[in-house]
Order: C-alpha cells, then structure tokens, then sequence
C-alpha cells in the first residue's frame, strides 16, 4: 500500500478554527455516544522471573461513527489491546467499558455472549470456514442467537453479502473465490450482528495494492454509514483513510489524531493504473 500516498484527496468535509486557531475537524464527536472508553488499562504478563509490561496505562474514548486506526510498530501493544477491545481479555489494572458495560468483572461465558453481540472481527487471514458458503460463513455468528429465527438468519446474510458486493456469490465456497472476496465476505459476517463496534487487525495485510483499495472503500462505506470501526495496522498509510489515529508506542498512547484531510478510497482505487487482466 505505499503507492497510496500520492493520491488526490478530498478535504473533509468542515474544518473550524477553534480559538487557539488550530484547526479541528467537526467529526470530533465528543458529544456523540460513547461506544468504547478505557481507563487507564494495563495489561502485565508475568513471564520467569519478569514481568512484561505489554500496556501501561491506556486511556481512550471512542465515539459511535468514529473509523480509528491504531497504529504501532511491532511489539508496541497492539495485539494486547485488540484482545481487550474483544474482550478476549481483560485488564491486569484499569478498567474497559464496551457500550457502557465494565468487562474487567465478568466471567469468560458473559464475555463471550457480550463479544458475540457487540463485535465484528475482521482479521488479516479472513477466518472463515473452508469449503463452506459464503451464506453459511455470515450466518455463524447468528448461530448462536436462539432469537434469530433460520430463516431471517439467512435474509440477513444475504442481505449483508449484497451490502458488500456479493450478491453474486451467495454459494460460492471459500476456496472458490479470492482474497478481495473472502474477506468482503469477512466483513459481511463481522456486520450480521449489526455490531457496536467493528474490528479490525490488519485487514488489508494479505492483499495485494488494489484489492487493499476495494476494502478500503467498503470501510470508508461502512463510516460513512455511521458504522463504528477500529482498524488495527502497523501501515502508516492507512491513517489516510480514517477520521482519527491513534499511536501506541511501549504500551503507552504516543498521539491520538483527528484526521483533517480524509482521502478517498475510491479515488486512489480509480488513479491505480489498470491491471492487464482487465
Ligand atoms: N502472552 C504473552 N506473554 C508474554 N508476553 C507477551 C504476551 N503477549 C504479548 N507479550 C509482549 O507484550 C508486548 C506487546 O506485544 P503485542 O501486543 O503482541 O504487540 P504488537 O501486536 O504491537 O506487535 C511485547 O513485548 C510482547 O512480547
Ligand atoms: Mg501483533
């Protein structure tokens, strides 16, 4: 992805000056709900004699309709603290609440109903089911929801591999289709909950330069849907594409960025030049 960078952009859409004349973009939500909010969470792991400081304190709140990358070099907490936002773990200190509920207290069975209610995973390697249909792919997550009926578990898989461009790949199975196209059926499978927040760790990372666009512009899609995202990378170039940026360094929050120049997806998609296959 580092053709990216050269691309034309679009501003966003309202700058402000805000009395100490730096300017902020409105999409700033801090009026808005908050969907995640960490309190000082830090996460040890005691290995030998030593102790791994893995997060050291990290506090942050993000707004519903907010697309956040998280962004650090190798070693720098990112995984430890996807693993909190998806409650797959929890805090050693500090505290995490998830659309208002503390996650530190719960047990491992509530963790994994909250989870399976509030959270779409979207990962580098796309997880799904081999030899399995893109339709069963997106209907698991329902699976486990005894409100949801057979058959409005599959309309609404259907529905959400429509809404990523795969109404004509309803049957296909995983192994029948490309890289771009399993993990848009990833990103099906991570909606079909209609989720509180989507997650994402390195989404792009198996994808070669174009298809890394095409998802892009289905996450730039989904923010502007009003979908929340975090999108974890270690790919500076990424932070382009979304409306806030927060760096880890050592465990520890080094910036936190509202992004004032969004760039469209879709335009580098379209200024890529033409596969020959084309
Ligand atoms: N389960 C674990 N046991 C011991 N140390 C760990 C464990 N998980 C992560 N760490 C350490 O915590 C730090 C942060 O790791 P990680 O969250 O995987 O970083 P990143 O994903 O940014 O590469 C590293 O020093 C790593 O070695
Ligand atoms: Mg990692």
């Amino acid at each position: 992805m580092s053709e990216i960078t050269a691309n034309k952009h679009i501003n966003s859409s309202s700058l402000q000056e805000d009395n100490d004349g730096n300017s902020h973009s409105v999409e700033r939500k801090e009026s808005g709900k908050v969907v995640i909010q960490l309190d000082k969470v830090e996460r040890e792991f005691v290995v030998g004699e030593e102790i791994v400081h893995a997060l050291r304190g990290v506090s942050f709140k993000i707004y519903e309709g907010e697309f956040v990358t998280i962004m650090g070099k190798s070693g720098s907490g990112k995984s430890t603290l996807l693993n909190q936002l998806g409650c797959l773990d929890t805090p050693t200190k500090g505290e995490y609440y998830l659309d208002g509920v503390s996650v530190r207290t719960m047990s491992k069975a509530q963790r994994a109903v909250l989870r399976n209610r509030k959270i779409g995973f979207i990962f580098q390697n796309y997880n799904l089911l081999p030899k399995t249909t893109s339709v069963e792919n997106v209907e698991l997550p329902l699976m486990y929801n005894t409100e949801v009926t057979a058959k409005e578990r599959f309309e609404r898989a259907v529905e959400a591999l429509k809404s990523v461009g795969l109404g004509e790949r309803l049957y296909h199975k995983s192994n029948q289709m490309s890289g771009g196209q399993m993990q848009r059926v990833a990103i099906a499978r991570a909606l079909v909950n209609n989720p509180a927040v989507i997650l994402a760790d390195e989404a792009t990372g198996n994808l070669d330069t174009r298809t890394s666009f095409e998802i892009l512009v289905l996450f730039q899609k989904l923010h502007a849907e009003g979908r929340t995202i975090i999108f974890v990378t270690h790919n500076p170039d990424i932070a382009n594409y979304s409306s806030r940026n927060i760096q880890l360094r050592d465990g520890r929050v080094i910036a936190d960025d509202y992004n004032h120049n969004i760039l469209s997806a879709a335009e580098g998609l379209a200024a890529l030049p033409k596969n020959s296959d084309e």
